[in-house]
């Protein structure tokens, strides 16, 4: 490689390094790495970086989701099999940065997350769009005939103008100050936009920090415990974050031996207020939330319900780094404690018959009328019966009904997809339907919002209720006591499961039998049993 011996004899930083032309999200990651590199060389050690798998969301098929293990594997073994101090972990785009974060703890070296960084917005006719959530709104306008071909096709070219991480509060942004609230990257780090100078800094200033780990007992199992991930959750209820957090941060903290119960989630949620105003559940975008004081204004906000003597990377408590001067805050994007946006956490775990090991609805981007609801179930069998009937004009729905989508959880084949954004049945949208209940054992995109009923657990393909659903069946939604009730008797629940027995289809060789054979529920955070610790 031509290094002198000067340089061989320092200590190495790895770099796990996710560049790849197949993730727009990373398109900036060689200037962010030569930064970082600097920051090592600069602090006197030498750093290598190495390739990974790399997960660009919008080109996996079936879902991202199925190989975020497999990255977690490759970024786990990596670490561990190469000769490093410690090692700086490049993610942003969904699921890597949980990838990288499960592969670590397992690997346990000291570590320090660099993310991406947010897109910034791009505009059309004067109103600012970003990816996501505006997607979705102007889809539902082109869907219900508003808007035309040309209209969403101008929309389109607005909505990722920049390198980075979905520019709302979508899964990226909500993991990203998750991994801030664990105390996993420097602070004040996760906000920055991709292409903001300071997002350099960041990088450079990470190089540093990963120096200063070598030889310190901070790995990632030390700062990922019962205590940091509860402030985990508190945060991402006040966030109002996305949904699929709650099965990256089971996952996390499941390599580790910390659980994560849907319980818990519940009584943390009945006790933190939602305080950001950041779409899909509010107004703003990630560059707002940045520039308004970000997580550290955040952080100070929730001080009373955290545990502040959890250790950060930095070797600081966040209590002591929480006594630094906070600067300006916007209190229009992050609402004081004692004015919150909404009084409960955004984020809500329903249990009952058909989901005896719980779902999940995030509430706070759901329409409150339809919280208390029972409706007559329209069941679609699979994605491809959805896809074949959602927009048929003889389809008998109506908008009190409720829509059912199977067959779609981990154990399916479709491998958990982010489906569960069911769309509003064409001929209801075209009468100004903008809500409805959608109940399925799908992920939902953070960026998406409606009264959405996810991550039913067990899932239709490994045996649960929800495959026993049929049209026309009563459902009953209670928000309020957390609950979610298939209205048909256990004598004929039983006679229809023996009819028609799940079944899953294991494939014969490579990932994908490994996947089918081992891939655990989303109360388990869709690990594979294998890789937790025993
Ligand atoms: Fe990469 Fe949204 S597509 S974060």
């Amino acid at each position: 490689m031509g290094y002198s011996r000067d340089m061989l004899s320092k200590p190495v930083i790895g770099i796990a390094y996710t560049g790849s032309d197949f993730n727009n999200c990373h398109r900036h990651f060689p200037e962010l790495l030569a930064a970082v590199k600097r920051g090592v060389l600069a602090a006197g050690a030498l750093p290598l970086e190495f390739p990974t798998i790399s997960l660009g969301e919008v080109f996996l098929t079936p879902t991202s989701l199925k190989y975020r293990n497999l990255m977690a594997m490759d970024t786990e073994e990596m670490i561990r099999a190469q000769p490093m101090d410690a090692v700086v972990l490049m993610g942003g785009c969904d699921k890597t940065v949980p990838a990288q974060l499960m592969g670590a703890v397992s690997a346990d070296r000291p570590a320090v997350m660099l993310v991406a960084g947010p897109m910034m917005t791009g505009r059309h006719h004067g109103e600012r769009l970003g990816a996501c959530t505006d997607c979705r709104r102007f889809w539902a306008r082109y869907r219900a005939g508003d808007i035309d071909a040309d209209e969403i096709s101008a929309v389109e070219g607005q909505l990722a103008v920049t390198a980075g991480t979905c520019a709302v509060m979508g899964t990226a942004s909500t993991m990203a100050c998750l991994i801030e609230a664990l105390g996993m990257c420097l602070p004040g780090t996760a906000a920055i936009p991709a292409v903001h100078a300071d997002r350099l800094r960041a990088a450079e200033a990470s190089g540093v920090a990963a120096v200063k780990l070598i030889g310190s007992k901070l790995t990632p199992s030390r700062l990922i415990n019962e205590k940091s991930v509860a402030n985990a959750l508190r945060v991402l209820l006040a966030l109002g974050g996305s949904t699929n957090a709650v099965i990256h941060l089971t996952a996390i903290a499941g390599r580790t031996g910390v659980k994560v119960s849907l319980d818990r989630l519940n009584a943390l949620s009945d006790a933190t207020p939602v305080l950001v105003n950041l779409k899909p559940v509010g107004n703003g975008y990630m560059e707002d939330f940045c520039a308004a004081g970000g997580m550290g204004a955040l952080l100070r906000e929730l001080k009373p319900l955290l545990h502040l003597d959890c250790l950060t990377v930095t070797g600081e408590t966040l209590g002591e780094r929480l006594e630094h001067d906070v600067g300006f805050v916007d209190p229009s994007i992050i609402a004081p404690f004692d004015k919150p946006l909404e009084g409960e956490g955004g984020l809500v775990a329903l249990f009952g018959n058909l989901a005896p090991k719980g779902a999940v609805l995030k509430r706070s981007a759901a329409d409150a009328k339809l919280f208390e609801h029972e409706g007559r179930a329209v069941v679609f069998s699979s994605l491809g019966d959805l896809a074949a009937r959602i927009d048929d004009p003889a389809l008998e729905v109506e908008p009190a009904d409720i829509l059912v989508l199977q067959n779609v959880g981990p154990h399916s084949p479709a491998c958990m997809p982010e489906a569960g954004y069911l769309p509003i049945p064409k001929k209801l949208a075209q009468r100004g339907v903008k809500d409805m209940i959608r109940i399925s054992d799908a992920r939902m995109s953070g960026t998406a919002f409606g009264t959405i009923v996810l991550h039913v657990t067990p899932d239709a393909a490994s045996g649960g209720p929800l495959g026993l659903v049929r049209n026309g069946d009563r459902i009953r939604l209670s928000v309020k006591n957390r609950r979610i009730e298939l209205l048909v008797d256990e004598a004929e629940l039983k006679k229809r499961a023996a009819a028609a027995p799940a079944q899953t289809k294991i494939p014969e060789r490579g990932y994908g039998k490994l996947f089918a054979e081992h891939i655990l529920g989303a109360d388990e955070g869709c690990d594979f049993r294998f890789l937790m610790p025993r």
